[in-house]
């Protein structure tokens, strides 16, 4: 059957066909289809030097193969949808494209034996919101095999709550531990502490019992962020200063989704075989260091990648955040918007004012 763009009945703002045809290789079983002609979806296409943003309506057929069909009921906010909506983003690969990198709902159709109608699941990375159309759409149809059932205790809302961010902010505690951290070992740092990756690992951490520092640029912060576990706070010009190769040993572990100028002082002032966890470039993305720490205090710097984790260690990771990684009052510092006032969030995070995470509230009314 066909996938290229065709009319749909309009209520909203375009009149023209909106999505050229998106290629997956998985098969679609055209009879299994449960979405309807045509939903809502907030999407951004490049028009010239400039990206128009806004809510359409698409039809089912401008959605990629996939077996399984979701309602989606909630996505999220993360660095890289704000990046997927901005002329120089550099992240979207199609246009125009649904942005929005993670998703959670519930399946109305599925082609495969092991995902049941009516499951509550989600999906985030791989291709989701930068290659392929992703999570700010009433329906989405993806591949099996990205899709992650949802452990119980954990609702579509939670998810989204802890979204993409959370979710590395759970796979760099895990890397920590994973090389031997212990919350006896001394303090941890997590710099960018108010945004998703950083206030989440924050709360992770705390919870294990970790002594944890919140680097943070927004002394207004401080309260809110001691009340998910921070026992100090640290402003961000004492993180991001020049200084020497080596400083005095401090961290016994990190967590780092900032980059640039921070993550050079976290490598000089980790304690002697103490790792970083680095994901993210939210203050930039270049790295001017030296090999000192590493040569001389054998740190590590383990990178970070949740998009391209394989799907039984991502199953994994979200039934620990079920259980073991779940974050401490989960859901609380939750800004809701909807498709229709996504823009503020979509800006505010790129200018790094976020305090706490932004959820979208796709298709549950209540
Ligand atoms: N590798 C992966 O798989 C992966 C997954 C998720 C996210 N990421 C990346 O991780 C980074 C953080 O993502 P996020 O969703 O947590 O974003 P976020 O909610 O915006 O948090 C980023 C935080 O970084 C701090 N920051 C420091 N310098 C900044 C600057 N110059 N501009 C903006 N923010 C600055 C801010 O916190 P303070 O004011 O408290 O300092 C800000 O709230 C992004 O680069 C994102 O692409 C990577």
């Amino acid at each position: 059957m066909s996938h290229g763009p065709r009319m749909v009945p309009q209520r909203s703002v375009r009149r023209q066909p909106l999505f050229r045809n998106t290629t997956l290789d998985a098969p679609y079983d055209g009879a299994m289809t449960a979405i309807p002609a045509a939903f809502r979806a907030y999407v951004a296409e490049k028009v010239g030097d400039a990206v128009e943003r806004g809510v359409r309506e698409v039809a089912e057929t401008d959605l990629p193969p996939g077996e399984v069909e979701i309602r989606v009921l909630w996505s999220s906010v993360n660095y890289k949808d704000g990046l997927a909506t901005r002329a120089d983003g550099k992240v979207a690969r199609i246009s125009p494209l649904i942005p929005g990198i993670d998703l959670a709902g519930e399946v109305v159709a599925s082609a495969d034996p092991g995902i049941a109608v009516g499951q509550a699941v989600l999906a985030h990375g791989y291709e989701l919101g930068v290659s392929r159309h992703g999570g700010y759409a009433e329906y989405e149809r993806v591949p099996a095999g990205w899709v992650v059932p949802l452990a119980a205790g954990l609702s579509p809302r939670d998810a989204m709550s802890i979204g993409t961010a959370g979710f590395t902010a759970a796979m760099s505690v895990v890397a920590l531990e994973e090389r031997g951290l212990t919350p006896s070992d001394g303090p941890v740092l997590v710099t960018g502490a108010s945004g998703g990756v950083g206030g989440t690992a924050l709360a992770i951490l705390a919870d294990r019992g970790y002594e944890v520092w919140a680097a943070t640029g927004k002394p207004d912060e401080a309260e809110r962020l001691r009340a998910l576990g921070a026992a100090g706070i640290l402003a961000r010009d004492e993180v991001t200063g020049d200084g020497k190769p080596l400083e005095s040993e401090r961290w016994a572990g990190a967590v780092d989704a900032v980059g640039a100028a921070t993550l050079p002082y976290v490598l000089r002032t980790l304690r002697i075989g103490a790792a970083v966890a680095s994901s993210g470039n939210a203050g930039g993305a270049k790295l001017e260091t030296t090999v000192f720490p590493f040569i001389l205090r054998g740190v590590a710097l383990l990178g970070m990648d949740s998009v391209n984790m394989p799907i039984h260690r991502r199953r994994e990771l979200w039934d620990r955040l079920a259980t073991d990684l779940r974050p401490r009052d989960l859901g609380v510092y939750c800004t809701e918007v909807t498709l229709d006032t996504l823009e503020t969030a979509l800006d505010g995070i790129i200018s790094g004012a976020a305090r706490g995470r932004w959820i979208v509230r796709v298709g549950e009314s209540g």
